[in-house]
């Protein structure tokens, strides 16, 4: 059978690797919709839950489904208790990212329909993801660093709750609102690196839990979800606004790459960058320090030019999430409490549609060659 040649760069670059009703991104003028819709148009006027359900059933809800949604996904927040042995047995040093993994991984043993991959069985099992990785995420941490967990509240939003039991009070509406939007934002994004390894994982007619646990370890890489942890190290390192341009132009002659910019789709901004800039800024100001926006405005200009990149979604999420009070160590997996709604959306879909996923490669060893037996060597 003839193989397609390797595209010139590799990565699979323009390499279309499936069809998805999810997600669709037009790299050269920067728009991205879920569905149809405008990530603008979601990010001004959806909720995390009406995106959710957007992207599993592929229509925008009514009202009786979108209370349906919100009634089984508070009934649905407490994970099995054997998560939290986990978080308390972690090492200190274990990355975040790692214990969501394993005890996504868990909860895929425990689920009571862990033999069932049928569409219905897939639904119940992504309700129950999305549910409970924001309180995976939140609890562990208190846990971690020796605070009482707090007990979710099954009458309020994703967004109210990541909040509430993180920092263990009754959270502002605004920034819920900003929470919410962030939410939206990072909650599918085509095939992107770790949606791609769960659709290889699915494809194999593995479960859901599996394929999420595969996405969740790509997700954590800094060329991906990873970033935006790394941007705010960088902030973190600039002396202030006007020595950032002396300090990425270091960056860039160590031939470092500066997180948070550049993007293998966009030609231009990505668009979720322009809606997290206005809410780094908003946030800042309502919070009483700017700092982080602004260090972030410096970094991009810089950035812009003497590089020409543009800034991706990982950028501005840095002050976001800082101006929220999560700690920087929480930043890629509360991108993945919001990815689980993407990951699982793209796995029902592969399930519903499937076909194994098994590409070719190149190649470029040594030529055939007889066995030397141990002792000729
Ligand atoms: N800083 C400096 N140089 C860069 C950057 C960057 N952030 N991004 C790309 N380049 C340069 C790169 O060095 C290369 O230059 P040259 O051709 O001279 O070697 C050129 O641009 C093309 O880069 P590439 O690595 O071939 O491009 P890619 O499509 O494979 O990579 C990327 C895309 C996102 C991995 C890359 O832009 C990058 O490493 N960015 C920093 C990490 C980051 O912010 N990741 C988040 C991505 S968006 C959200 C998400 O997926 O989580």
């Amino acid at each position: 059978m003839a193989v397609a040649p390797l595209a010139p760069k590799g990565g699979l670059e323009g390499i279309i690797a499936g069809r998805s009703a999810l997600c669709e991104i037009d790299g050269e003028t920067g728009k991205l919709l879920y569905a149809g819709y405008d990530i603008a148009d979601l990010a001004e006027h959806s909720s995390f839950e009406e995106t959710c359900w957007l992207l599993w059933h592929g229509e925008l809800p009514t009202q009786p489904e979108l209370a349906t949604l919100a009634q089984a996904l508070g009934a649905n927040l407490e994970p099995r208790a054997t998560v939290w042995d986990v978080a308390a047995d972690a090492p200190e040093c274990a990355d975040p990212m790692d214990l969501l993994r394993t005890q996504v991984s868990l909860l895929g043993m425990s689920d009571p329909d862990c033999a069932d991959n049928g569409e219905h069985a897939d639904h119940a099992k992504a309700i129950r993801l999305v549910a409970q990785s924001g309180v995976l995420v939140a609890t562990s941490e208190r846990i971690r660093t020796g605070l009482r967990p707090v007990d979710p509240d099954p009458t309020r939003s994703i967004a109210w709750n990541l909040l509430h039991l993180l920092h263990g009070d009754e959270p502002d509406e605004q920034d819920v609102r900003a929470v919410d939007v962030c939410l939206i934002l990072h909650a599918e994004h085509g095939m992107n690196a770790s949606t791609f390894a769960a659709r290889v994982t699915a494809a194999t007619l593995s479960d859901i839990h599996s394929a999420v646990v595969s996405a969740i370890g790509t997700l954590k890489g800094p060329l991906h979800g990873g970033a935006n942890e790394r941007v705010m190290e960088l902030l973190r390192q600039l002396p202030d606004v006007d020595g950032t341009r002396a300090h990425i132009e270091q960056l860039l002659a160590n031939r470092k790459r500066v997180m948070g910019f550049g993007h293998r789709v966009y030609r231009t901004e990505d668009p979720r960058a322009t809606i997290l800039r206005r809410h780094s800024r908003d946030l800042g100001e309502r919070h009483g320090d700017t700092r982080w926006y602004e260090l972030t405005v410096a970094v991009e200009k810089s950035v812009h030019q003497l590089k020409g990149l543009y800034p991706n979604v990982d950028l501005y999420s840095a002050s976001v999430y800082t101006s929220l009070g999560f700690p920087q160590r929480l930043f890629t997996p509360i991108f993945a409490v919001s990815r689980m709604a993407g990951w699982t959306a793209n796995i029902i879909e592969q399930h519903r549609d499937n076909r194994l996923i098994r590409p070719d490669s190149e190649y470029v060893g040594a030529p055939p060659r007889p066995y030397v037996p141990l002792s000729e060597r």
